[in-house]
């Protein structure tokens, strides 16, 4: 038959090959938002920074880049912030017709089709509010980072979220919170931890003062923990 040959896996030519080794060198980073987006922000500086190019065991190195950016709340500032760095974003808000159940079931499962369509390699709940369960959590298994404002497993599960965990610390008298970053599990705030970060607590700190104290050792730990996640991949 005539027109021009098929091109096969056998005949591909060498620029097929280098574009299918520079795919398989970049992991997909999707980030999962709520609200302000500052870690977010955290996480596209250190790449524009180069942060996420990372060699792996003496080999050449594998680069970590966010592909996509999802909120569970569609006036989320983080869409904002991911529209201007030229990223896809975009909400998923849950059904509010449907039972809690029920919601953060279908949120996850819509939320695995995303991290599908956009072939993440990591997701990273930063400030994300929705608990995730289902088959998100098997098919990335050991793949989702999760960042809390306290040092779980103090001050962790369900509720504790925002404010909520600052006044819990302030009310037990602790002399010290932070931020930790772990693997999210099927629990809440349950999963192995992967860094943590310390503050002070001081004798005048409110609710506030102490979670902008925090917030500022999370942007340092949301990035580590990404580059660490990039090493192991
Ligand atoms: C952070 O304090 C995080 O620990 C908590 O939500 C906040 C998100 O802040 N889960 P931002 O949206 O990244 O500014």
């Amino acid at each position: 038959m005539g027109g021009s040959p098929h091109v096969t896996a056998d005949t591909a030519s060498p620029d097929f090959i280098l574009n299918e080794d520079y795919r398989r060198k970049q992991k997909n980073i999707l980030v999962l938002v709520s609200g302000n987006g500052s870690n977010l922000q955290a996480l596209i500086d250190a790449e524009l920074a180069g942060r996420f190019s990372v060699s792996t065991g003496g080999q050449s190195g594998v680069s970590g880049s966010i592909t996509a950016v999802i909120s569970d709340r569609s006036g989320a500032y983080a869409l904002e912030r991911a529209g201007t760095a030229g990223i896809p974003a975009l909400p998923e808000e849950p059904n509010i017709g449907l039972s809690k159940a029920e919601q953060r079931n279908c949120l996850s499962d819509r939320l695995l089709y995303r991290a599908r369509k956009h072939q993440a390699d990591i997701i990273v709940m930063a400030g994300f509010l929705s608990i995730l369960q289902g088959e998100i959590l098997r098919e990335y298994e050991n793949r989702i980072i999760n960042l809390h404002p306290s040092l779980l497993p103090k001050y962790g599960g369900p509720g504790m979220y925002g404010s909520k965990v600052h006044k819990a610390v302030l009310a037990a008298g602790e002399k010290e919170s932070g931020c930790t970053v772990h693997l999210v599990d099927e629990g809440t705030d349950t999963g192995p931890i992967i860094l943590q970060r310390k503050v002070p607590v001081l004798p005048e700190d409110t609710a506030e003062s102490l979670a902008e104290r925090i917030h500022r050792e999370e942007h340092i730990a949301i990035v580590d923990a990404v580059v660490l996640m990039l090493n192991k991949l």
